[in-house]
């Protein structure tokens, strides 16, 4: 049985649903895309480099604060920082914002699913035309915005080890199985080895005709830094909420090691899947490189389909394997994400000596998503004529010149989330010591050789890095890169400031 706040039944089982929620959208059209376009493995080496010295140590750090407390985010922060207790509401607002778009996508996955059994029984496959279709028919696209929905409301529902391990657990190995069928599949396409030298050789996107230039060094530090925390699931409250279920004899470290490793190997292996098939489609149908959309939702919604569509029938079924392994991918990162605002009420609710019904608090979270995703929804991706650049008329401000889902994503992937990854490692480099985390992973047997890597990525290299990705995400915003940079770095200088000067005046 689990206990009220609830717990893993198994380390597995903990390690399945970490690795579900690193494993969702942004491995599949992110990650295969932004490798090609930034230098195949030279982008593959600093996003590694990126994901030791970053994201593992803010891995094991949120894993650490989330067991160390038992609670959630705000509860979380709450608990351990004075200076930095607000930090946990950028942990809970962020994931919210997510999820109203994350939702919407998720329901395309279904619509998707839907339209290729279609085909298969009728022999009339759909090709992308069925994209635009769905985006510009509201009814539709609310419709599978609310099938998602209640899909995941049921398994958050269901509790930690009863929902979210459960799903996970199934959802997990079979995710890989059905990978592995589409890779096959792609492989075998004329034309593949061209996506494969997208990917993979260095320079190649642009001498193949891909794209038009590549990126300078800073903006692949800003790209493949934003990609990694976001594919990691990090700064969003869901590792310290998954971490606050978890045994304390389990190790920290090692978990944290096996979740960055997985989600990568996932994310390369998305790109062997759908990279090559898309380039060599594209190519067979006689479209110039360039014409070929390998990025953002059309690769997977429009792109792809295409793919299937020309394969005949038969393409119905693979089609559904695809669509069917990305829905399985979202919806375990959503249930990460939707746990975080669950996590919170209940553990609220106990703060003040009540016992919160799961479900209900489950309910109340999923309608309140759903309403605000209703916009996002009905915007299909601004075809429908109010999105923020509609109604704000302001041509050249990132996050206002779009529709409403990269609104939403702009706020929480490109502001909340290094904002708050820069600010964690200056709280626990500089307020509370990296030994207050280590004392936890280590939960109380001696120290490794871990320690000294971590006090020094964790205090120097986890902010730093994190003013640069703050910077290279700003720069569209501003769209000027010097002054971008000029507040990112203000930033990490007050918050470094304020942190160390007022602990030396308190350590006199
Ligand atoms: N990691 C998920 C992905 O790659 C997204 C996510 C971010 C999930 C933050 C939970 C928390 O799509």
């Amino acid at each position: 049985m689990e206990n009220k706040r609830g717990s893993w039944a198994s380390n597995i089982g903990f390690l399945m649903a970490a690795i579900g929620s690193a494993v969702g959208l942004g491995n599949i059209w992110g990650f295969p895309y932004k490798m090609g376009k930034c230098g195949g493995f030279s982008f593959l080496i600093v996003y590694l480099l990126l994901a030791i010295f970053v994201g593992m140590i803010i891995m094991a750090s949120e894993l650490a604060l989330g067991r160390k407390t038992r609670k959630s985010p705000i509860a979380a922060y709450q608990a351990v920082s004075k200076k930095y207790s607000w930090l946990g509401w950028l942990a809970v607002i962020a994931p919210f914002l997510i999820m109203t778009f994350y939702s919407v996508l998720g329901g395309y996955c279904i619509y998707y699913i839907a339209i290729n059994l279609g085909g298969l029984f009728s022999g009339n496959m759909p090709d992308s035309s069925s994209f635009g279709a769905m985006l510009t028919s509201i009814p539709v696209s609310i419709g599978i915005l609310v099938a998602f929905m209640v899909i995941c409301m049921l398994i958050v529902a269901g509790g930690v080890s009863g929902g979210i391990e459960k799903f996970n657990k199934i959802g997990m190995p079979a995710l890989a199985v059905m990978l592995v069928i589409i890779i096959i599949k792609s492989w075998t396409l004329p034309n593949a080895g061209e996506g494969l030298k997208f990917m993979f050789v260095p320079g190649y996107a642009v001498k193949g005709g891909f794209i038009d230039q590549s990126p300078d060094f800073i903006s692949i530090l800003g790209t493949a830094g934003g990609q990694m925390f976001f594919s990691l699931s990090l700064a969003m409250g869901a590792m310290i909420t998954y971490g606050s279920y978890l045994d304390k004899g389990e190790n920290l470290v090692k978990n944290s090691v096996i979740i960055v490793v997985s989600d990568t190997l996932v994310a390369l292996m998305a790109g062997l899947a759908v990279i090559p098939a898309a380039v060599a489609n594209g190519i067979n149908s006689g479209k110039a490189v360039s014409e070929i959309k390998l990025n953002g939702p059309n690769l997977l919604f429009s792109t792809l389909q295409d793919v299937f569509h020309d394969m005949g029938r038969v393409g119905g079924l693979f089609g559904i394997i695809f669509y069917l392994l990305v829905l399985i991918a979202a919806i375990s990162s959503a249930i990460s994400l939707m746990e975080v605002l669950t996590a919170h009420f209940i553990d609220k609710a106990h703060e003040q000596g009540k016992e919160a019904d799961r479900k209900k608090v489950t309910l109340i979270v999923s309608a309140v998503i759903t309403l605000v995703g209703l916009l996002v929804a009905a915007d299909g991706l601004g075809s429908n004529g109010f999105s923020p650049a509609e109604i704000f008329h302001s041509a050249n401000v990132k996050g206002w010149n779009d529709c409403w889902l990269d609104f939403m994503d702009t706020w929480s992937e490109g502001i909340a989330m290094p904002v708050g990854a820069m600010l964690m490692g200056i709280m626990i480099g500089g307020e509370l010591g990296p030994d207050f985390i280590l004392d936890e992973i280590h939960s109380g047997e001696k120290s490794s050789g871990f320690d000294k890597f971590y006090k020094i990525c964790v205090t120097y290299v986890v902010p730093v890095v994190m003013c640069f990705v703050l910077a290279g995400q700003m720069k569209d915003f501003f769209g000027n890169s010097a002054a971008s940079y000029i507040i990112a770095i203000v930033i990490l200088v007050i918050f470094a400031a304020w942190t160390y000067l007022t602990k030396k005046k308190a350590a006199k």
